[in-house]
């Protein structure tokens, strides 16, 4: 049985690290797993400049430990006015990594969102030329799709249309949730990519009504049948390049979770890469866990892999029940359970 595992140190292509106080009690937490990440620019207001972009990398440099080298790479969240020159401007200086597709009202702070992607074409034209990645969070928001049809339905509604319409685009299909996703993105060429997370990788739509409702077991996309966690899981493992590490941690403190309506949102982060090689080990791919979480992401991004290692140990870490962050408390992820990995402190 092996009993440690040394890889390349990861990467998170996809994490929301808030702003103000949150920030400052959430980023330590990535910044210890992952050497670099896509920050998700759904703040209020959104990130929609370069400028903006620019202030809010230095605020999370601020809010990180003073030893830390963490890296966070920004995004450009896309609105109907997006402005091509500025964006283009700031993929070539380096400020913004990639650009952020949320379809208007699909989730958390999404209010300023594409309420059409007709309205952003040249945008996608211009990113399609200057080789900037398009990063998507596919689920239609018609009110007569179910919520759990959502993601299935875009790929029909908009993704194949987009896709058809831009075929040099670099495009992730963030978070998936569906086998169909998972067919799609195999189909597809090599510049359509999709990042997992782990909660989707562990749980089913089982977990959010467990013995009573489970708001922490809530984010969107909502978890799906088992048939299409296995998919997920299938994927992840599989060693093909086109999938990729991004946990979507959101943390949300908890009385905005344990709510009469609570917010969507999975705070993984602390824990992250004990939950992926968990899954890795229990689907037999443990050999496969350095790709996912190390060379997939960076070759599709075009940027350079990690050189220093990184140990997970076989040895068994609790999940606290919660986390004390910002004046209040975080449920993590798979609290209160154990886990067979740490990784080890640098
Ligand atoms: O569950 C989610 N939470 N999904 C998202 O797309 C956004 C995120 C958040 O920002 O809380
Ligand atoms: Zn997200």
């Amino acid at each position: 049985m092996t009993d440690q595992i040394t890889i390349r140190r990861p990467d998170d292509w996809h994490v929301h690290l808030r702003d103000g106080d949150m920030l400052k009690a959430v980023a330590h937490y990535t910044a210890r797993q992952f050497a670099r990440a896509i920050v998700m620019p759904n703040l209020s207001p959104p990130v929609t400049t370069s400028a903006q972009a620019g202030a809010y990398r230095d605020r999370i440099l601020a809010a990180l430990p003073a030893d830390s080298d963490f890296q966070p790479l920004m995004t450009c969240y896309l609105t109907d006015s997006a402005d091509a020159d500025d964006i283009a401007a700031g993929f070539a200086a380096g400020i913004f990594t990639a650009a952020k597709l949320y379809p208007a009202n699909a989730t958390t702070n999404s209010a300023h969102g594409v309420t059409d992607v007709a309205n952003i074409q040249s945008v996608l034209g211009r990113m399609q030329d200057i080789g900037m990645p398009l990063l998507i969070h596919g689920e239609v928001t018609d009110s007569d799709i179910d919520i759990f049809d959502r993601e299935a339905v875009f790929i029909e509604r908009t993704l194949k249309d987009l896709i058809a319409g831009f075929p040099e685009l670099k495009v992730v299909f963030e978070h998936i949730t569906t086998q169909q996703a998972v067919q799609f993105v195999d189909q597809a060429g090599p510049n359509v990519a999709a990042t997992i997370t782990p909660h989707h990788l562990h749980i089913n739509r089982n977990a959010m009504f467990q013995g009573g409702m489970r708001p922490h077991a809530y984010c969107l996309p909502v978890a799906k049948r088992e048939q299409h966690r296995l998919a997920l899981r299938q994927a992840a493992t599989s060693g093909s390049s086109k999938y990729f590490l991004g946990t979507d941690s959101a943390p949300h403190e908890i009385h905005a979770k344990e709510s009469a309506c609570g917010c969507a949102g999975i705070f993984n982060a602390p824990y992250a890469m004990e939950s992926y090689a968990a899954v890795f080990e229990e689907e037999g791919a443990l050999d496969h866990l350095e790709a996912f979480a190390s060379i997939n992401g960076p070759q599709f991004y075009g940027l350079p892999l990690n050189e220093d290692m990184v140990t997970l140990h076989r040895s068994e870490t609790e999940i606290p029940d919660i986390l004390p962050a910002a004046g209040t408390s975080i449920v993590p992820f798979q609290s209160g359970e154990s886990l067979v990995w740490r990784l080890a402190t640098a």
